[in-house]
């Protein structure tokens, strides 16, 4: 990835690592042992309850973790996009929708950021856990506005960020990886760097409130909510932390420290399970709503 100084990273540089991590992830994405963003996506659904006939537009959409419930909702009266900058998620997506005979769902590779669309063309914007990887997701905001009809709603995801080291990932994890992997980090993965990348405008709930009605929406109403990840083992979650957006900074540590962290984690997140049990972690996750402003 290419940095520039101080520790900033070129949006274009970003983007493309964004996609080459989701594009080798895609084939295992969320098929790993592990529940988290299936159980999210069908929340997150549930809260925005699109109703029949409507028009959705899924940002970021992934295999379908909301795209799929939000196109059971909508019916074939209805209609679903989803759009992803990773193709190889797209294809993931286009061959759900077609097991599912589901014609009412389109799938396009799109930048999430900026939407080619037409203005006033959806009544519902969703996205889950995606919203945060786009390098400036205030305009994105404004422009998802835009695209949405008279009484038009956003409903999106995102991580609740803690203080703690690394700010998008699961608190577990910030727990387990030891300070001094810190110093392996190129500058725009340290904690800092990671901050005001990814949670400077989403997390305190003021200023989301803030940029939400900046970009065009009222009633904003965000609501913080575990969703109970679930994993058959600690090995099943490590490898699964390496198929989502974690992937990034797995890629980033050199092999033997990363060797040595993947034990750790097995390690403590063994631990925590009633004997063979599942290994059950509540992770807060932050869900974001509201109707556009006309
Ligand atoms: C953590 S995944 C979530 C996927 C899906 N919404 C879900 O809940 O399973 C984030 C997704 O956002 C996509 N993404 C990241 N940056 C994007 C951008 N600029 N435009 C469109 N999609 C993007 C990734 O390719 C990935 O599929």
């Amino acid at each position: 990835m290419a940095a520039k100084s101080e520790g900033k990273v070129d949006d274009t540089a970003y983007k493309t690592a964004v996609t080459r991590a989701f594009d080798r992830a895609a084939a295992q994405y969320d098929r790993m042992g592990v529940e988290f963003f299936g159980p999210m996506g069908r929340r997150l659904v549930e809260r925005a309850a699109p109703r029949p006939g409507e028009r959705v537009l899924d940002v970021g959409c992934g295999r379908g973790a909301a795209l799929f419930p939000a196109a059971a909702r909508t019916g074939p009266t209805g209609s679903v996009l989803g759009i992803d900058i990773a193709p190889a998620m797209i294809e993931e997506a286009r061959r759900e929708a077609l097991k599912q005979g589901a014609g009412h769902v389109e799938l396009r590779v799109m930048d999430g950021e900026r939407p080619e669309l037409p203005p006033r063309s959806f009544d519902l914007v969703l996205g889950s856990y995606s919203v945060i990887f786009l390098p400036d997701a205030p305009a994105a905001l404004a422009r998802y506005a835009e695209l949405l009809a008279d009484g038009g709603r956003i409903a999106f995801t995102s991580p609740v960020f803690t203080d703690d080291t690394f700010p998008f990932l699961p608190p577990v994890f910030t727990e387990l990886i030891p300070r001094s992997l810190l110093a392996n980090l190129p500058a725009e993965w340290q904690p800092e760097a990671l901050r005001r990348r990814f949670n400077s405008w989403l997390g305190q709930v003021m200023d989301l409130r803030r940029t939400m009605e900046k970009a065009g929406f009222t009633g904003v109403e965000v609501v913080d909510e575990p969703v109970e990840l679930v994993a058959t083992s600690g090995e099943a979650w490590v490898d699964w932390s390496h198929t989502q957006g974690m992937r990034l900074l797995w890629t980033h540590l050199p092999a033997q420290e990363s060797a040595r962290l993947r034990e750790r984690l097995i390690t403590a997140l063994d631990a925590m399970r009633d004997g063979d049990g599942p290994l059950v972690i509540d992770t807060p996750v932050r869900y974001v709503t509201a109707s556009v402003r006309r």
